[in-house]
């Protein structure tokens, strides 16, 4: 058992995963306990798929083989960020872009590499099990913030028990796919994914550390 501070103190975003599997017992543990999430009126609009095995073999084979064939074509179904970056988030999107690709040696226009490098989203990033979140389509921005606080606590509880997680926007790129092979009912869509599993340490794209704005930055004392 970890402390709360360890839990928020220890998560990172692991994108090399070790082939050791997570039991189906622990991820319902985990997703039980996250469950207990707020969310407005106790409306909990969460909906998970748990991917492993074979499942997990055949969805991201399929995954991936469409955002390769695809990536030009492929459409977000709402804007996830914003249409044109501004500071301070465009500095703070090309910082750990470039923190990573200096890690994995990508240099600037090598898009063959970059590529191959966001096609392992698709993979999990060799995770032994993956989640996929899908949403009631109708749903309101106040139950994308539930989710958000459900999906927070996965992370934190994945640390509590030696897990390490990668959350996945790159999911919704391809939720079209997604929504397919899940065989998703037509009112809910895939949003985006989480990577689950044990840090692989000895590759060093785990190594990446990134920074957090000063308190008095993004908080004023009234
Ligand atoms: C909603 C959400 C979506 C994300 N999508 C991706 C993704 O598609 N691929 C990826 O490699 N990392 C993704 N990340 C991880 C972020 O890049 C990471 O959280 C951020 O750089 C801070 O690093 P840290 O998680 O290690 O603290 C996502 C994180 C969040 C919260």
């Amino acid at each position: 058992m970890i402390t709360i501070l360890e839990a928020i103190n220890s998560r990172k975003s692991v994108r090399s995963f070790t082939k050791k599997k997570v039991s189906n017992k622990l991820i319902k543990d985990i997703l039980k306990i996250a469950s207990k999430a707020p969310s407005g009126s106790n409306t909990q609009p969460w909906n998970v798929n748990v991917l492993t095995d074979k499942m997990l073999k055949k969805f991201t084979t399929a995954a991936k083989k469409e955002f390769m064939k695809n990536s030009d074509n492929l459409h977000l179904e709402r804007l996830n960020y914003m249409k044109k970056y501004r500071e301070p988030y465009v500095g703070r999107r090309r910082k750990v872009g470039w923190d990573l690709y200096q890690i994995l040696d990508i240099k600037k226009g090598d898009f063959k590499k970059t590529k191959h490098f966001h096609a392992q989203n698709y993979e999990f990033f060799g995770a032994p099990m993956g989640l996929i979140f899908s949403i009631e389509k109708d749903l309101g921005w106040m139950s994308w913030l539930d989710y958000g606080m459900f999906i927070q606590n996965i992370c934190l509880l994945a640390r509590n028990y030696g897990l390490h997680t990668c959350p996945q926007a790159a999911w919704g790129l391809i939720y079209k796919k997604a929504n397919e092979l899940l065989k998703l009912n037509k009112n809910y869509t895939v949003h985006c994914g989480l990577a689950i599993g044990y840090e692989n340490k000895k590759n060093k794209i785990n190594s990446l550390e990134t920074e957090r704005e000063k308190l008095e930055n993004f908080c004023k004392f009234n």
